[in-house]
């Protein structure tokens, strides 16, 4: 294959970059800090918010299909009946967020990153009028065209956020601003779960208030107008070298030094993308520097669902219930998973720039793993009333802790990371759309799993997890404090392993 660069270029551009740090010691303005958290409240926490709405009042929602369908066909609906509607409503989520995300990538190159979240929320209107009139509509069919335009839109948020989020901050706070994405998508679930309880919104009468409080994330979004786009989007892909100084000038608080620093990255990455040709869909598969990225990125997003986490983010309540803990205790044990969720996310917000992306989810789905097993079979072994039924509730929050250590937040800051301005916006669709097609399968399927070979069903994730880990510990590169040039560069040395994690 022919260099793509020549190397006496490579070399001079590595060696004028060795003699500027600055922006290394990027900080957080309050500009940038509230550009970040208005996009990721509208679009991350919205994510969490609308796709955990239903859990905890899942009994108020099956009554009123049963209720509906009574009222329409003069029968009670038969278990059977209710059990694949409920499949179908919940599947239609990640169903539309593989559309979402499929088509994320062209809409954050096309409309940018910031109008493109924007834009979105034309599907969180149209998904949550339809949740919301639905009780006075008596339809069951609105619920589900809801939850499949509510995945359309979770699916093209996942995709345009991490870009937004990983082209604003300087290189060194990338892994930390990256990581917001999914601190507000368990933000996210977390407020859904304790509003959803039957002593506050969670009740008969009041869940249509519930379901219309999405609508509190896309009006607070419209204040993104006030903010700039990414500087990096403005530069590479509109040719607008005087707007992305703007923005960076707000965002770096009119710190000329950095800002100049980071101009220049942007203007050598262009000038590098200039002597190659345009990538198109094709290239993903014919060209190596290309190819490798691409699949290290589609393997961690495919291992972040088939590890299991939405079987135990959405139905922690029957595994607590099935491992033999009565009352409130189940639901209970749902809000202390996410509160875990939440603290442990943020360790790894703390730490991912400092550690590395590649030891966190190395240690993550190696930690999983082995909580996989043990809840499996604390759930196989555990007689009802036994302190093995407690083990299964532990065994659950720590296998959420090494989710949130790594591979909750890392899949969506990474792919971002691994490939140029060129490229980044197809493979962002790619990913995500991976991601939202491996969640589909999981959603859909571990319901059947579960009848089908009960406790046993964790086992299954625990293997997977082992091939994970492995993989990663094979492929995964580590990409803290280096600039998006550096990484794609990596790809086009020949090596096959990524052992160091400097
Ligand atoms: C990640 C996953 C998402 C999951 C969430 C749980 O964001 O992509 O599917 O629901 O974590 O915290």
């Amino acid at each position: 294959e022919e260099p793509l660069v020549q190397n006496d270029q490579l070399e001079a551009i590595n060696s004028d970059r060795s003699k500027r740090s600055t922006s290394s010691n990027g900080k957080f303005t309050k500009y940038l800090l509230l550009s970040l958290l208005v996009a990721a409240f509208g679009s991350a926490f919205q994510f969490g918010w609308s796709t955990a709405i239903f859990n905890t009042p899942s009994k108020v929602i099956e009554e009123f299909y049963r209720n509906v369908y009574k009222e329409r066909n003069g029968e009670e609906m038969s278990d059977d009946l209710f059990n694949t509607y409920w499949s179908v409503t919940n599947g239609l989520l990640p169903f539309g967020g593989i559309f979402g995300g499929i088509s994320s990538g062209f809409l954050g190159d096309y409309a940018g990153r910031k109008n493109g979240l924007l834009i979105v929320n034309i599907f969180v209107l149209i998904s949550t009028v339809l949740n919301v009139i639905s009780k006075f509509v008596k339809s069951y069919e609105t619920i589900m065209v809801s939850r499949f335009f509510t995945g359309v839109y979770c699916g093209l948020f996942s995709g345009i956020l991490p870009l937004y989020l990983s082209e604003c901050p300087p290189k060194n706070l990338r892994g930390t601003v990256g990581t917001m994405n999914q601190l507000s998508i368990v933000f996210g679930i977390l407020v859904a779960n304790v509003l959803g309880l039957p002593e506050l919104l969670g009740t008969e009468k009041l869940w249509p208030v519930l379901v219309a409080f999405s609508f509190i994330p896309a009006l607070t979004h419209i204040f993104l107008l006030f903010f700039p786009e990414s500087p990096k989007y403005l530069f590479m892909k509109r040719n607008d070298k005087l707007g992305a100084e703007l923005a960076l000038k707000k965002f770096r608080n009119g710190n000329e030094l950095l800002v100049n620093e980071e101009l220049d990255e942007l203007e050598q990455e262009k000038e590098k993308l200039s002597l190659e040709p345009q990538v198109k869909w094709g290239d993903f598969l014919s060209k190596e520097n290309l190819r490798r990225p691409l699949v290290v990125a589609l393997v961690i997003q495919i291992s972040q669902q088939f590890s299991g986490i939405n079987a135990v983010i959405f139905y922690s309540t029957k595994i607590f219930e099935n491992a033999g803990l009565t009352g409130s205790w189940p639901i209970y044990g749902t809000i202390i998973i996410g509160i875990v969720q939440i603290l442990m996310t943020f360790v790894c917000m703390a730490i991912v720039d400092r550690a590395g992306r590649r030891i966190l989810l190395l240690t993550g789905m190696i930690g999983m793993s082995v909580f996989s097993f043990i809840l499996a079979f604390t759930r196989i072994w555990g007689e009802p009333g036994s302190w093995l039924n407690y083990m299964t509730v532990v065994a659950a929050i720590f296998y959420i802790v090494f989710f949130s250590i790594g591979p909750g937040a890392i899949p969506w800051l990474i792919t971002s990371e691994l490939f140029g301005s060129d490229s980044r916006g197809k493979a962002t669709s790619l990913a995500v759309f991976i991601n939202w097609f491996s969640n589909f399968i999981v959603t859909v399927s571990f319901p059947f799993i579960e009848s089908a070979i009960g406790s046993y069903s964790f086992i299954v994730f625990g293997v997977l997890l082992i091939f994970f880990s492995v993989f990663m510990l094979l492929f995964v590169p580590e990409t803290k404090n280096k600039t998006i040039e550096e990484i794609v560069d990596m790809f086009k040395r020949k090596t096959i392993f990524f052992p160091n994690s400097n």
